[in-house]
């Protein structure tokens, strides 16, 4: 009988899964995680659904959902030893960018439900946004496996196709560095200004904190919120009147256009390579 997860690669964004994973009670397990390095796993061991797998060949039990959780450039050799262990109907799930259903067809052959799914960092702390498709047509059941999996962990949209989960990933797949990015520059800014290096930083991050959660209990259009929180020729004005003179939309956009555009390459040089 298959049930339980199995996760390959517990790096970033693996780790980051397990631990939205761990920390959701009503997922009953088990989650077996395949990591060539053991102590990125550890930290999860005291959770009694979460086995260590040296060997993927040694599993003796049928998981239900795979999730595939490894660089791009390392997917089509690692996932070669997986094409005899997983099970006719069951799920495998890629999180990795770039890389089309058709790539991983090839890897492990017919008869398996693929679905590529694109989380993101905050996954691990429950608000994450899991954008997810399929092969069509994903059967509703499969959806419901999928939703279940990732909805813990945070928002989880159903997108039509492999195109349209490609060009929402440079904003909600690598959203969260572009965020970390910008709040550097802030603190940065505050030191120009004389502020000391670790209250800017430590004032800069709390203010996205402060700012998400406000944001989150408003029912307001951001804009709205934006408008409101400047007076007419005041100092905020001021500040947006700068950021638009340096072109800050087309500074966003060229950053969205060459994650997509890297994300086009990466496709050519990993599926083109063997
Ligand atoms: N980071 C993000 O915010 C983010 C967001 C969305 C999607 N993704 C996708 O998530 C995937 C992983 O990215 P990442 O940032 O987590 O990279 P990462 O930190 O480098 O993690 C990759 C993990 O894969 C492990 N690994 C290598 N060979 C393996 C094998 N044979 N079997 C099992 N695991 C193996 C590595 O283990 P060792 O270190 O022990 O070798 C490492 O822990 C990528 O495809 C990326 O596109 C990432």
């Amino acid at each position: 009988m298959k049930k339980g997860l199995l996760l390959i690669g517990c790096g970033n964004m693996g780790a980051s899964l397990l631990k939205g994973w761990c920390a959701h009670k009503s997922l009953s397990g088990p989650f077996w995680v395949v990591n060539p390095t053991r102590e990125k796993v550890e930290p999860f061991m005291g959770d009694a659904r979460v086995h260590y797998v040296a060997d993927p060949n040694k599993l003796q039990e049928t998981p239900q959902v795979i999730i595939c959780a490894v660089k791009p450039s390392r997917v089509s050799d690692v996932l070669a030893c997986y094409r005899n262990l997983i099970a006719p109907g069951s799920v495998f799930c890629t999180v990795a960018a770039a890389l089309p259903l058709s790539y991983y067809q090839e890897i492990l052959g017919g008869g398996l439900t693929l679905v590529r799914v694109m989380p993101n960092l905050p996954v691990a702390a429950g608000v994450g946004q899991s954008l997810y498709c399929g092969q069509s047509p994903l059967l509703p059941h499969v959806q419901r496996q999928v939703e279940q999996v990732f909805g813990g962990l945070g928002k989880v949209l159903f997108v039509s196709d492999e195109k349209a989960l490609d060009l929402r990933t440079p904003l909600t797949g690598c959203g969260p560095g572009f965020l970390f990015k910008i709040i550097e520059s802030f603190a940065r800014a505050a030191e120009t200004l004389g502020v000391e290096t670790e209250e800017a930083k430590s004032l800069a991050r709390d203010l996205f904190i402060g700012t998400a959660k406000f944001l989150e209990q408003s029912t307001k259009e951001v804009s709205t919120l934006r408008q409101e929180v400047a007076s007419p020729q005041g100092m905020t004005e001021a500040g947006y009147e700068a950021m638009d003179k340096a072109h800050l939309d087309a500074l966003i956009e060229s950053a969205l256009l060459a994650a997509l555009t890297r994300s086009h390459a990466m496709e050519k040089e990993y599926t083109h390579a063997g």
